[in-house]
């Protein structure tokens, strides 16, 4: 039974609730024929599906990136005003190997001052993009920078202060992917078969720009686009063949967590996340992703059927936010704030949606990959710390905070001495979930209490973003000795870091 037959039957049978007749009403691109028959209300403008095109990939050798306002395709003959460090509607691929130096120019075009973060890689206090390094229209910034890290997905976007959400939004972002030899010998699906996907949501305007004005309960839990776009492209399609891709996918949104899933319900397998290859792969259908976390995982297209189709998709779940109750309630004046997931039209988190779709096209002999061991990784033991600190993670009134302070540019929150290793508590008591981000570390997920009180498939390894839904204490363990300087610990709902859920810390 395929995918439509299984809608009809289903909705004849009367077993699809609301919720997932919605679900399954969003992965259709049938011009919304099938939504209609069933009566579901349009969740959105219908596109026409467009190629994925993937960013030019560069070296980061002599590397200019001009950050400007710039039109740009989102679809063949859509043009959109973007603000982008390359020609197209995000920034080009910088691929890296590891012991490279980055030698990279930003020449800021754009009519408010910028600056770059290399997320997920440790780089010198100067390279690391911090706000206060923004620089104004007209200058430029020069980075240099020997790539440390190892193989994995990385990216990079705007971080001036209180401006990040907005850039990064309007295409201020990029992907970077770093090889080393120790990734090489596994032999992983490479070339055509690797598909890095710089995923953003976003609204279109009537004007066809793209629309970014969270209003007052978006200024609380996050802004949540209505449509999918990867590397740029809005409702994106790629051909593929009978075999195995390798699929690199970066949460880029502003605020939206992804639960990541196939609609044709085949497994991903999991090779890698954050901080690159896990400690061995993992078979799993569905993976949830807060805004900036990565996922590497393999696709077997083997078994599909040529001339079918298979979806990317995020999947249907229940928000866990905690919506009228704890600060909500209290702090935004009465619990009803028509937040729904159904009323906001495929809107709000936890709303099915549609990413990247495929479609098989070419029978090829599959090549599959093999199971094999995969790289060590030093053993971070939460047991060699020196010191545990703990961050309190608040939202309420308009407001959010780490331990009741919100972000000042030149105050240091916490100083940590070099060559430490130190085991550090997010604590979410608020209603939204934060997905924590640290600068300058790959840490360790030690533990989650409360809440899904478990470390997930997906936090194996080594990360610099993890998840704390509400309700969750999580501890990670991280050793701070790479450089010294000040750093960022910050939440990576750009809402919620630019409105000061973030603080400076300083490694001495
Ligand atoms: Cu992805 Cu402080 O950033
Ligand atoms: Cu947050």
């Amino acid at each position: 039974m395929d995918r439509r037959q299984f809608l009809a039957h289903s909705s004849v049978a009367g077993l699809a609730t609301l919720a997932s007749r919605t679900a399954f009403a969003a992965t259709l691109t049938d011009g919304g024929r099938v939504r209609r028959a069933l009566g579901i209300p349009e969740l959105r403008p219908v596109f026409e599906r467009a190629p994925l095109r993937m960013p030019p990939s560069v070296s980061a050798d002599g590397l200019t990136l001009r950050a400007a306002a710039r039109r740009v395709e989102i679809a063949p003959g859509v043009p959109v005003e973007a603000w982008s460090p390359g020609d197209g509607p995000v920034g080009p691929t910088i691929r890296v190997r590891t012991g490279d130096t980055a030698r990279i120019t930003l020449e800021n075009a754009l009519n408010e001052p910028t600056i770059l973060h290399w997320h997920g890689l440790r780089v010198p206090e100067i390279a690391d993009g911090h706000p206060r390094l923004a620089i104004p229209t007209g200058a430029t910034y020069q980075y240099e920078f020997p790539v440390i890290d190892r193989a994995g997905t990385y990216w990079y976007h705007a971080h001036p202060h209180h401006r990040t959400g907005v850039q990064a939004y309007r295409g201020m972002a990029g992907l970077l992917v770093i090889g080393d030899a120790a990734e090489d010998a596994l032999g992983f699906p490479n070339g055509e078969h690797e598909l890095p996907l710089l995923i953003q949501d976003r609204r279109l305007a009537a004007d066809g720009t793209f629309a970014y004005e969270p209003a007052m309960h978006e200024q609380m839990e996050g802004f949540f686009g209505d449509t999918a776009f990867a590397n740029g492209i809005r409702l994106p399609s790629q051909s593929v063949e009978t075999t195995t891709y390798r699929v690199r996918v970066v949460n880029g949104t502003t605020s939206r967590i992804l639960r990541l899933a196939l609609s044709n319900g085949q497994p991903f397998t999991l090779i890698g996340n954050d901080g690159g290859l896990l400690p061995a792969p993992v078979t799993l259908t569905q993976i949830d992703m807060g805004t900036g976390e990565r996922v590497d995982v393999l696709i077997d297209f083997g078994k599909v059927a040529v001339g079918s189709r298979v979806m990317l998709m995020s999947a249907a779940f229940e928000s866990p936010a905690r919506m009228g109750g704890m600060g909500m309630g209290r702090g935004m004046g009465g619990g009803g704030m028509g937040m729904g997931r159904m009323g906001a039209g495929g809107v709000a988190q936890g709303a099915a949606m549609d990413l990247v779709e495929f479609t098989v096209d070419r029978a090829v002999t599959p090549v599959a990959w093999n199971p094999r061991a995969l790289p060590r990784i030093a053993t971070l033991d939460p047991r060699t710390a020196k010191r545990t600190r703990t961050f309190q993670f608040n939202s309420a009134m308009m407001q959010h905070n780490i331990n009741g302070r919100e972000f000042d540019m030149e105050r240091i929150d916490e100083t940590v001495r070099f060559g430490d290793t130190e085991v550090w508590t997010f604590v979410n008591d608020s209603p939204f979930p934060h997905p924590v981000h640290m600068h300058e570390v790959q840490f360790r997920v030690v533990e989650r209490i409360g809440g899904r009180a478990r470390i997930m498939p997906w936090e194996r390894g080594l990360k610099d973003v993890v998840l704390v839904n509400p309700g969750e204490r999580v501890s990670v363990v991280a050793t701070f000795d790479t450089y010294r300087g000040r750093f960022l610990m910050h939440c990576h709902n750009m809402v919620h870091e630019d409105m000061g859920m973030m603080m400076n810390y300083a490694i001495v």
